[in-house]
């Protein structure tokens, strides 16, 4: 009996679930020392190496799920992105998308290799993951991160046909990857929304949720579970719970008891302490999760994480303290 799986089927009666998202990063000083040697997309390309980042995490703390180590671009770049990760920057494209004819992508067999060479030595579920089609599609037209995406937004208003199409590619390629990553042992996958926040109403219901919508059906038949991340998008927690995911993951811009009455009891939630919580006296982060728990003292259907990834440069004590405050709980 896994708390996270149970959770995922709202009958947790166990303890409270906790993994953090980006929990194999850069605040693990034996990460640092990995990425010392190796760059990032190097770990993320070479199977033995993955599956040793991705256990780090459960070497030092007591958490109730492992996420394959990866970054939710090495699919655009397998459809022809030329996708490099800079010091300060983070990720550079040196050919954002224009609307060029699209071509499948290659399989990342790496990926699928990793969840192999993982299975057998995890203790706890393994969590696949994919970004949502929305979120690809920017950082693919924008060609890095961007405070207002302009690039990306203008994109989809000036080419409405291309961006149709493109989000359509993209929502295909997610389905056969996160099929290929169930095929190869996954237990859950979530979903990364990180941007959908830009987008006006009639056009968060078209780029963001009908492709989430389309990918959760897709999936259906499989019976894993599917957790929907989409940042800064608790607005629009009705609309994501509409999509059927088993878990709505949300960041820490709303109450989790507010959600909760929002999207009623057949769906798991996920989330949604503010990382920059981490960055403070071990009692405030006691008291900040005691806080944060009581909204969901008895919910059989929560699991604890970060409203977004944890920051690089949070003391892995803090991480200690924090494991501690959420297994005191129940
Ligand atoms: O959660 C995990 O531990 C699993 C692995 C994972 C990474 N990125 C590792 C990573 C996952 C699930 C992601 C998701 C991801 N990647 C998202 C969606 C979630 C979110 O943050 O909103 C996005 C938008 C990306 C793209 C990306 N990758 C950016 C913008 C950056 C640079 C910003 C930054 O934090 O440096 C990355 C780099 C990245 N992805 C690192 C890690 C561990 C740091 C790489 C390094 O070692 O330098």
């Amino acid at each position: 009996m896994y708390p996270f799986l149970e959770a995922l089927k709202r009958q947790n009666k166990g303890r409270i679930p906790l993994w953090i998202m980006r929990q194999a990063g850069r605040y693990l000083p034996e990460y640092r020392a990995i990425r010392e040697k190796r760059s990032f997309l190097e770990l993320c390309h070479t199977p033995e190496l993955a599956a040793e980042v991705t256990l780090l995490p459960l070497k030092r703390y007591d958490l109730d799920a492992a996420i394959l180590f990866s970054d939710i671009l090495v699919l655009i770049e397998a459809m022809g992105a030329k996708l490099s990760f800079l010091e300060k920057e983070g990720p550079v494209i040196a050919n954002p998308y224009r609307g060029e004819p699209l071509h499948k992508a290659r399989p990342l067999t790496e990926v699928f290799e990793t969840i192999r060479l993982l299975k057998p030595s995890l203790k706890v579920p393994l969590i696949g993951f994919s970004g949502a089609p929305f979120t690809l599609a920017s950082y693919w037209i924008q060609g890095r991160s961007s405070k207002d995406w302009s690039e990306a937004k203008n994109f989809f208003w000036k080419h409405p046909k291309e961006g149709k199409r493109l989000i359509q590619a993209l929502t295909d390629e997610v389905i056969a990857y996160l099929k290929g990553q169930i095929e190869a042992g996954v237990d859950a996958v979530q979903l990364f929304e990180s941007w959908g926040q830009i987008l006006g109403f009639e056009q968060f219901h078209e780029l963001s949720l009908k492709p989430i919508q389309q990918i959760v059906e897709a999936l259906r038949p499989t019976g894993v579970p599917v957790i929907v991340y989409s940042k800064a998008a608790a607005g629009f927690a009705e609309e994501i719970a509409a999509c059927r995911p088993s878990a709505i993951s949300v960041d820490w811009n709303c109450s989790l008891a507010t959600v909760r009455k929002r999207v009623g009891k057949e769906i798991t939630i996920q989330g949604n302490l503010d990382p920059m919580v981490l960055y403070q006296p071990h009692d405030v982060i006691r008291r900040e999760v005691e806080g944060l728990l009581k909204q969901v003292s008895d919910d059989p259907a929560y699991i604890f994480n970060l409203g977004h990834g944890i920051l690089p440069d949070v003391s892995p004590d803090a991480v200690q303290v924090l494991v501690e405050s959420v297994h005191a709980k129940r």
